[in-house]
């Protein structure tokens, strides 16, 4: 983890934050030259180590996706951590031999895949009840978020920003190479899958139908290009 932050900061450092931090950029290099002994990372680009990125939360989405915030707030996953409080769903932590009476918000078995970005730069951890600002946080990476399927959106949200106030067209691929993931059952399964106490073994995951029930409504995009 250690590691892991300094290289954050090295890569933010040395692209500068704004415009250009969508730039494709070689953190590896960035350590070298410092002389600080880094591990190998690859270069920015699809299934990279999305610890180069942190989370920002869903408000900051919502900004500029208010439909797909709107629909996602009614699925199930958005609800996903309050289920976790004493005495919520009861007849399901029942059927799962769950304690219906103790409080899985703040136990780590669970929050992991019932919050955004759990133990990841910037994403959930439980906080300290007096310290008000955490507590703020918290709360806007409670339930399964955008971002739990999109990925962090520190470096790709920079890129959206200018693409909305440019008016220009966009690839996809550009925003692949700063953390914004291209989504496949991979994504899902992470989650659902066996270590979760509610998923039955003998049922496997069905990406094609879940996709319909569970996401979010989809509205056309404008500045895209295929
Ligand atoms: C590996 C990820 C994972 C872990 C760990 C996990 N969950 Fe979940 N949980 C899920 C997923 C995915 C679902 C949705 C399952 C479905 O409906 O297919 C779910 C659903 C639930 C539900 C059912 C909600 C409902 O009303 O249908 C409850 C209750 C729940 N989890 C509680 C817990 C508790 C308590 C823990 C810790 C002991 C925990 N989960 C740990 C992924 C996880
Ligand atoms: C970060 C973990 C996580 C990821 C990633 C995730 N889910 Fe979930 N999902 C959950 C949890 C937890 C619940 C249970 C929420 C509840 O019942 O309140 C859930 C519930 C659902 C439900 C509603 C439950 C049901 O049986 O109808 C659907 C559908 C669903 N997920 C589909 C997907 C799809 C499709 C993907 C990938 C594109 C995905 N999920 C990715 C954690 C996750
Ligand atoms: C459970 C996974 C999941 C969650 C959570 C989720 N999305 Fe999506 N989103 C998808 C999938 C799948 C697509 C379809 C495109 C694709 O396959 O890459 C999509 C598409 C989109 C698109 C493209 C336009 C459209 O409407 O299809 C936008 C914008 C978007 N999501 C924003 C958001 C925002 C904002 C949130 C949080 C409020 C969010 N998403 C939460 C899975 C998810
Ligand atoms: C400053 C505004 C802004 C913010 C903040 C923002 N986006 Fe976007 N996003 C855009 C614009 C503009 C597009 C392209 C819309 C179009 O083509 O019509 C876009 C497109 C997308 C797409 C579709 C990508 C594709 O081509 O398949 C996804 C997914 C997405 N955003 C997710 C997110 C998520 C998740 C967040 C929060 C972490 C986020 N966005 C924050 C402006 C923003």
């Amino acid at each position: 983890m250690r590691f892991r932050a300094a290289i954050v900061v090295l890569a933010v450092s040395f692209t500068g934050i704004g415009l250009e931090f969508w730039r494709p950029v070689a953190p590896a290099v960035a350590g070298d030259e410092l002389g600080t002994a880094v591990p190998v990372v690859t270069l920015p680009g699809v299934g990279d180590d999305e610890s180069l990125y942190s989370y920002v939360g869903n408000k900051k989405c919502k900004k500029c996706h208010i439909k797909q915030h709107k629909s996602w707030e009614k699925t199930r996953m958005a609800n996903a951590f309050e289920i976790l409080k004493p005495g919520n769903n009861k007849e399901k932590k029942q059927e799962f031999k769950l304690d219906v009476e103790k409080d899985y918000a703040k136990d780590e078995e669970c929050i992991k895949c019932h919050t955004v970005g759990f133990g990841k730069p910037g994403g959930y951890i439980t906080p300290d009840p007096e310290d008000k600002k955490a507590v703020r946080k918290a709360t806007k990476l409670e339930g399964v978020g955008c971002e739990c399927c999109h990925g962090p959106g520190s470096a790709y949200i920079e890129v959206f920003e200018e693409i909305l106030k440019s008016k220009r067209k966009y690839k996809v691929e550009e925003l692949y190479a700063v953390g914004l993931r291209k989504i496949d059952e991979t994504v899902c399964i992470a989650c659902h899958n066996e270590e979760s106490p509610s998923v039955n073994p003998g049922d496997p995951f069905d990406y094609e139908k879940r996709k319909v029930d569970g996401i979010h409504e989809h509205y056309p995009l404008k500045q895209r290009e295929e």
